[in-house]
């Protein structure tokens, strides 16, 4: 926040708050100002494959405001929240509804890569504070980062770059991905193959599916055919479980072992019971991970909704965090702009995850867990690559 010498209208606003009985006194737009809500856009899908992925971020980012109080900047806040359907179509009118029809202080969200890249593109041209909660399109903070775009998930590359080598690792030289076609597939087997060719694999075959069908006999069947020593895969939400279950129903899991990013794995594992077993995965977050802030984190999120904490919860609770910290700095004075992204690019949040920091193009830099599903939990065999950083390759901040 800037210091001035003469009184500002902010702080005039915040003695105004602590004045109690004394505010009558202020003039009508200033305590109008400190008692307007702060709106919070949420872009998320609550419908389709990816539903479960947008409840617990939402969730889980009311969460962490309500835990501090309820406010942001000692305002009140107003959620108001658009379901993105996943679809990448709707993505720029959704991202309209919210910025020009709602006018929105922040804007949060999406799930898919696709409605990000959309999404992203308007939040830059309209200077809209936007935290990525998910997506993990790697153009986010790469080509289009920007000082107002934050993410507090993961870049497609981070999480499963550090896979290659492990595979390798393990004896299997030669695997076959499989995947959605949209641009989360792409980057995600794209940044597997870069690790895992540089380590000396070699990868046989990519298999592409549209988005979101969930159809995988046919891809199956190829796969046994050619007789890989390891898959690697991205798939998640309710696609995630059908081709876990499918994998194992087909009887490949004892002969050819499944690997993948860990969103395979994550907030999957109790509606695929046995079918997740064995599956090892690389990820930012394993709900085991032992620190004292994930142990309150995932008792306080199973006692407010019930169900078991996930990465996409933890994305969601810091992506509220986030909002608090910057928040807290400008006195909830959501006019300063500048001062609210500095203070976001300054965060050293205590997630759930471990510390984390942002890169110049303001992207998470996190350890990558290495996980193996054991009773029904993504155990933490180690970690696969610490303190991994997007390379933000073509990002004019960095
Ligand atoms: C994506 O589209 O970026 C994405 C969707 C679900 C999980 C992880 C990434």
């Amino acid at each position: 926040m800037t210091t001035r010498k003469t009184p500002t209208r902010r702080r005039f606003l915040s003695a105004a708050a602590g004045a109690g009985a004394a505010a009558s006194l202020l003039p009508a737009p200033f305590v109008l100002a400190q008692t307007a809500k702060v709106k919070v856009g949420i872009l998320l899908p609550y419908t389709g494959t990816y539903a479960s992925l947008g409840h617990n971020i939402t969730d889980a980012m009311i969460m962490a405001i309500e835990g501090a109080g309820g406010t942001l900047g000692g305002r009140p806040v107003e959620y108001v929240k658009v379901d993105s359907e996943a679809d990448p179509a709707k993505a720029a009118n959704n991202a309209n509804k919210l910025i020009a029809g709602e006018k929105v202080d922040f804007l949060t969200g999406p799930v898919h890569s696709g409605v990000a890249m959309a999404m992203v593109k308007i939040a830059r041209e309209e200077g809209t504070i936007t935290i990525v909660s998910n997506a993990g399109a790697d153009a986010v903070t790469r080509q289009m980062c920007a000082p107002n775009v934050f993410r507090t998930s993961f870049s497609n590359w981070q999480t499963c770059y550090p896979m290659g080598p492990e595979m390798v690792k393990r004896g299997h030289k030669k695997a076959v991905s499989i995947t959605w076609n949209y641009a989360a597939g792409h980057e995600m087997i794209g940044a597997f193959k870069e690790g895992y060719v540089k380590a000396g694999g070699q990868v046989a075959k990519e298999i592409l599916i549209p988005f979101p069908n969930i159809e995988f006999q046919a891809h199956l069947t190829e796969i046994a055919s050619l007789k890989p020593d390891a898959v690697f895969t991205f798939f998640s939400g309710g696609g995630a479980v059908k081709f876990m279950k499918d994998y194992d129903a087909a009887g490949l899991k004892k002969s050819i072992p499944l690997f993948g990013a860990g969103f395979l794995t994550d907030g999957t594992l109790q509606a695929a019971g046995p079918a997740g077993e064995g599956i090892i995965t690389t990820l930012h977050y394993a709900e085991s991970l032992a620190n004292p802030t994930n142990k309150r984190f995932t008792a306080a999120f199973k006692a407010k909704t019930g169900r078991p904490a996930d990465v996409f919860a933890v994305q969601g609770y810091d992506t509220g965090q986030l909002l608090v910290h910057a928040m807290k700095a400008v006195k909830g004075d959501v006019k300063a702009k500048k001062e609210i992204m500095a203070a976001m690019r300054a965060a050293k949040l205590d997630s759930p995850r471990g510390t984390m920091t942002f890169s110049k193009s303001q992207n998470p830099i996190q350890d990558i867990y290495l996980r193996e599903v054991k009773n029904g939990d993504n155990v933490v065999l180690g970690v696969a690559q610490k303190a991994v950083e997007d390379p933000g390759r073509g990002c004019g901040m960095t």
